[in-house]
């Protein structure tokens, strides 16, 4: 099965200032210019977003938001309308990362209505999965997996899963320098394929990205992206600084040749 692996750069809340945007998409665009084999996603703050479309425009590099309400319109102060992202060329968005679930208390249930807003208006969802370490440690991480699953993905269709990606990110892995191993990380993709074949079906199922995140690094991302179910990489760190980035969007590329 020939899935195009894909690699998201997220910014989280850094790099938001007109400046600091410019310097990273300059210096990182004619770098990536020649990779055609790995979708490329750089997500950055909400600030800079429209600017990031001026300048990424043409490139092979896509747009990416952190995050989206679930409405479209109205008073809800503070919040941003996935209408307006996509009004300004988001063309990717990030919905239920670890921090916006324990920062900030979303539940699976709220991502579950910001995903179905996002695929009705056909912005593409990277769902973002995965468990904290006490869940790990006390054996539950397939019933975590299986829980959120269930839950954020309830009541989509095949189309709608056939176009969200998902982001398995071990929590304890997540700007912690501690990676998943890739014989960890291949364990819950597997895992999640089998979840996904349950609901819809196997071509279904083996069609799913699903990428892997949790302290990439240049140094790692080979060995996870070489496993046949790990679809590449959200990278939260290493995307800060364009010469790893490169790294690991080449060890992806590399991976599907
Ligand atoms: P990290 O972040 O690469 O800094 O661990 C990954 C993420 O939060 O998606």
């Amino acid at each position: 099965m020939l899935r195009k692996p894909i690699i998201g750069g997220n910014w989280k809340m850094n790099r938001g200032t007109p400046e600091k945007c410019k310097e990273m998409l300059e210096s990182l665009i004619p770098l990536v210019e020649g990779i055609n084999d790995v979708d490329l996603i750089i997500a950055p703050p909400f600030t800079v977003l429209i600017y990031a479309y001026k300048i990424l425009k043409g490139t092979n590099i896509m747009l990416g938001a952190q995050n989206m309400y679930f409405e479209e319109k109205g008073a809800y102060t503070g919040e941003i309308s996935p209408i307006f992202l996509k009004g300004i060329g988001v063309e990717y968005v990030i919905l239920g990362h670890s921090e916006r679930r324990d920062i900030f208390k979303e539940t699976d249930a709220l991502i579950n209505k910001k995903l179905k807003t996002a695929l009705n208006i056909n912005l593409k969802p990277i769902v973002c999965i995965g468990e904290h370490l006490e869940e790990r440690e006390l054996g539950k991480t397939k019933d975590i997996i299986e829980f959120q699953i269930n839950e954020t993905f309830k009541d989509l269709t095949k189309e709608d899963i056939l176009k969200t990606v998902i982001a398995y990110e071990p929590i304890w892995a997540i700007g912690t320098g501690k990676t998943a191993t890739p014989e960890q990380a291949e364990e819950i993709h597997i895992f999640i394929r089998e979840l996904l074949t349950e609901k819809f079906d196997k071509g279904t199922a083996d069609s799913i990205r699903i990428q892997y995140g949790g302290s990439i690094k240049p140094n790692n991302a080979e060995d996870l992206f070489n496993k046949e179910n790990i679809d590449g990489g959200l990278v939260g760190g290493a995307s800060l600084q364009v010469d790893s980035l490169v790294q690991i969007i080449t060890a992806a590329d590399n991976s599907v040749k």
